[in-house]
């Protein structure tokens, strides 16, 4: 049947006009299997919630998250009154009644808290270098989650061989094998809630799965308009084809 080549020549080619627009960063890095991978990949909730527990404890005492609210936490399924409970567990600036510089607990439609009030301040609580903000990392970085995750699962011991700088951590992943990060997460440091084991590995996924979230929230709903649009895309070349077929019906060819 020809309609059935032309359809499906159509949607080879809606899938090609879509996959620039998803492929991932360039890949240098071990590939993870991650659950927002490919066009119809979706961030795991659960996961997603565990690396918001692994930030909130670990992450958010040097990172910043500024483009981030704690609302936000809604769209990875957690419900109104968990938010309001994780944000309360945070201080953020305010001013008093009489005008002195003071701090309130958090509110879900605050920022996630800055865990430092200027970089300065942030530059000399961690030997000179600068926590970055983690709301668009996952962006930011060539090879994406994959480079993060091997980031926080690339600490080790240093070859004998190699000159560390003052207050440097080596790691297999970072540029020049030097960062000022000290290893932040270590085995069995949080408990998980739903009972997963924490180890180094687990932390690292969730925590990414996390901070890949907030850097692309509208990531599902923009997948899921790609699907549409190739549906059709697929759809109307087999409706033009069958006009065509109408039209030209009686003429000879
Ligand atoms: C004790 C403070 C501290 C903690 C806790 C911490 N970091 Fe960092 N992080 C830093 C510092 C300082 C840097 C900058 C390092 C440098 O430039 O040498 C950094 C850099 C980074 C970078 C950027 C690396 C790059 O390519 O430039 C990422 C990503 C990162 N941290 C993620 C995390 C995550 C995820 C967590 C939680 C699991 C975390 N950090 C916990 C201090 C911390």
């Amino acid at each position: 049947m020809r309609i059935v080549r032309i359809l499906s020549l159509a949607a080879a080619l809606g899938a090609v006009a879509l996959a620039p627009a998803i492929a991932e960063e360039e890949i240098s890095y071990p590939k993870q299997k991650w659950s927002f991978d490919g066009p119809f990949g979706t961030f795991d909730r659960a996961a997603a919630q565990r690396g918001s527990q692994v930030f909130n404890a670990v992450c958010s005492n040097c990172h910043s998250l500024k483009q981030a609210y704690y609302r936000d936490l809604k769209g990875i399924g957690l419900e109104n009154e968990a938010i309001t409970a994780i944000a309360a567990g945070f201080n953020v600036p305010t001013v008093a009644d009489d005008g002195s510089n003071a701090e309130r607990p958090a509110r879900p439609s605050d920022h996630f808290r800055s865990p430092f009030a200027n970089e300065k301040a942030a530059r000399s609580a961690n030997g000179g270098a600068l926590p970055p903000d983690l709301s668009v990392i996952v962006k930011a970085r060539d090879g994406g989650a994959d480079y993060i995750y091997a980031l926080l699962t690339g600490y080790g011991e240093a070859p004998s061989s190699m000159k560390m700088g003052d207050g440097m951590n080596y790691n297999k992943a970072f540029t020049g094998n030097q960062i000022g990060m000290p290893r932040p997460l270590n085995d069995g440091q949080v408990e998980y809630a739903d009972g997963t084991k924490a180890t180094t590995e687990q932390m690292a996924k969730d925590v990414v799965t996390f901070l890949s979230y907030i850097a692309n929230p509208e990531m599902e709903a923009r997948k899921r308009l790609g699907v549409k649009l190739v549906l059709f895309l697929v759809l109307m070349t087999g409706v033009t084809y069958a006009v065509k077929r109408k039209v030209w019906a009686d003429v000879d060819h």
